[in-house]
Order: structure tokens, then C-alpha cells, then sequence
């Protein structure tokens, strides 16, 4: 049974083909409108979400398919001390797939090893969040038309967000990719990231605190959100959390083709005055969220021989 925990359980050529299935979808979207009529997607969702958990739950209803599942954990078994295990089993009594986002790390590899369905992680803690890099790929795919000969600005909370260390994974596997990890150093990247990923694969990396120092070189700019929930005490997080805000004058140097890319949630991080600049791709994204979730869902429901 094939799940998907970290972006790096596809081979690129499997991205590759989840890349043109989604851009299938988009220029053909009733060709897939029954595909998945009387499947089931749980939504098991143990924390706060907003696009991950509607785009799946969109993507679904898309495909011809139903949706069921909870969007708080006190309004699980979870609340009772249900372990994530036994809520995997229950949950495979009732759907064909499930997507999972939860505070700890490694539960959808918990849950995917005791469900007898797929299971896809929408994010498991400080981690990763492989479906907003598909999210991600395909943005830059329809942006930049390429994945290699890329400089790619990370800024932000580069220590607790998930979608940089899945990013950061998704593009390692590319040629000629450079990064620019910008953040306080307190939450710079965690070693574990670049011993194993950017050390070991010998990709070219740069750290920095400074935003507009490092604007010119830039082909992609992702920033984030500060992530209040994972801080362990609020005097740090209110110290941190405006350390960037991008206003229009700091792309005053960028390069006129910059792409300018955004998890979201925005807190202060992007000032709406940025929203209209044709660089702003983070509501692409947002859509492009979608079609990558369809395209998902398909795959691992054909692989499991359910549709
Ligand atoms: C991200 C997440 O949940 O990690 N949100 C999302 O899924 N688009 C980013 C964040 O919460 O900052």
C-alpha cells in the first residue's frame, strides 16, 4: 500500500507525471469529474488548516468523490486517548484514503503503518508537508518552466517550517540549484536538513539574516510564517515574529522575473501592497494546491487498485 510521508517517496519522474496530470486536469477538468464517484477521502485533521484540509476535500469532490473526517482533535476519539494507531485502523472500516495532518512528528508514518489504506501526510509537526510541495512544483513548473539552474530564497522560520524542509528535499534532486536560507539565528535551518540533504548532495548554500542583501540573486523567494504554535515560550515568538516583512520598497533590487511564494497562512510576513505585483504567486499557489491533490489522490487510489 503506497502512502506518501515525505515528498522524497516519489522518484522525480513520478513528480514528474503527477506534474502532467494536473496540468491534464486543468485543461481538461471533465475528463476526470467521475473518476473517483462513491470513494471515500477521510480528512483526519488533528490541527489547524485551511487550504490543505479544503483543497483535499475540494480536490475530492472535483474527482466525483465524498469526504468525510474531522478538522479539530477534540472532536475525535483522540480527546478519549485513542492512539493514532487505532484511529488509522478505524478510519480504513470506512474510506479508500486518507489525509492526515498532526502536531507530532512521524504520525502519518504511525498511522500509514497501520492503516490498510493510503494514507497521505498533510504535515506531521515541525517536519514536513509533502503535498504543499506539490503544490509548490507545480507553481514553479507554470512559473519558471524549469526545476534546475534555480536561486531559491527561503526566508523566514526555516526551524519549524515544514513546507522549506520538504521544499528544500523536492529540489535537492535537481541540477544546478542554489539556496539562500534567510532567517534569525534562532530559527535557522535544522542541521539534520543540511547534514543530510544539502551536505550530503553538495548543494551550494548560503546563510544569512539579511533580506535585501540577498534579493538580487534570487529566481524564487519563499517566504513563511513564523510558527507560533511550535515555539516553546511567547516572549521569543513576539521577538521573532515580524524579523521580515516584505514591502514593496525591499524588491526595489529583485529581479523582474522573481517568483514571490508563500506557504500561507500570511501573518505579517508579505504586505498585501505586494498582492497586485505580478511576481505575487502565492494565490497560484494556492489553486495549483488543488490540481496537485487531484492528481494525487488518483495515483495512489489506481496504485491501490481502487479505481
Ligand atoms: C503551512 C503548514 O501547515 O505547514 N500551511 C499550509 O499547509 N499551507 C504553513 C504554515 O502553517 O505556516
Amino acid at each position: 500500500m503506497k502512502s506518501i510521508i515525505d515528498i522524497l517517496d516519489f522518484t522525480v519522474e513520478e513528480l514528474d507525471e503527477l506534474i502532467a496530470t494536473a496540468l491534464d486536469i486543468i485543461d481538461n477538468p471533465n475528463k476526470y469529474a467521475h473518476i473517483c464517484d462513491g470513494k471515500k477521502l477521510a480528512t483526519l485533521f488533528f490541527e489547524p488548516s485551511t487550504r490543505t484540509r479544503l483543497s483535499f476535500e475540494a480536490a475530492m469532490y472535483e474527482l466525483g468523490g465524498n469526504v468525510l473526517g474531522f478538522s479539530e482533535a477534540n472532536s475525535s476519539s483522540a480527546a478519549k486517548g485513542e492512539s493514532i494507531a487505532d484511529t488509522a485502523k478505524t478510519v480504513s472500516c470506512y474510506a479508500d484514503i486518507i489525509a492526515m495532518r498532526h502536531p507530532k512528528e512521524g504520525a502519518a508514518f504511525v498511522a500509514a503503518n497501520n492503516a490498510s489504506i493510503p494514507v497521505i501526510n498533510a504535515g506531521d509537526g515541525g517536519h514536513c508537508h509533502p503535498t504543499q510541495t506539490l503544490a509548490d512544483l507545480l507553481t514553479i513548473r507554470r512559473e519558471k518552466g524549469r526545476f534546475n539552474n534555480l536561486t531559491v530564497g527561503l526566508c523566514g522560520d526555516l526551524k519549524f517550517g515544514r513546507t522549506v524542509h520538504s521544499l528544500i528535499n523536492a529540489l535537492s534532486r535537481y541540477s544546478n540549484i542554489k539556496f539562500v536560507l534567510i532567517s534569525p539565528e534562532e530559527l535557522k535551518l535544522p542541521s539534520y536538513v543540511k547534514k543530510d540533504i544539502l551536505q550530503k548532495n553538495n548543494i551550494p548554500y548560503e546563510q544569512t539574516t539579511d533580506l535585501e542583501a540577498a534579493m538580487p540573486k534570487l529566481d524564487i523567494l519563499y517566504m513563511t510564517r513564523v510558527q507560533r504554535e511550535r515555539f516553546f515560550n511567547e516572549e521569543d515568538y513576539l521577538r521573532l515574529k515580524d524579523s521580515y516583512i516584505l514591502t514593496p520598497d525591499k524588491l526595489k533590487n529583485a529581479k523582474s522575473d522573481l517568483s514571490i511564494l508563500h506557504p500561507l497562512p500570511r501573518v505579517n510576513e508579505i504586505s498585501v501592497a505586494i498582492d497586485n505585483d505580478p511576481r505575487a504567486c502565492y494565490f497560484k499557489q494556492v489553486l495549483n494546491g488543488k490540481y496537485m491533490r487531484m492528481a494525487l489522490i488518483l495515483k495512489l487510489l489506481k496504485e491501490a487498485g481502487t479505481i
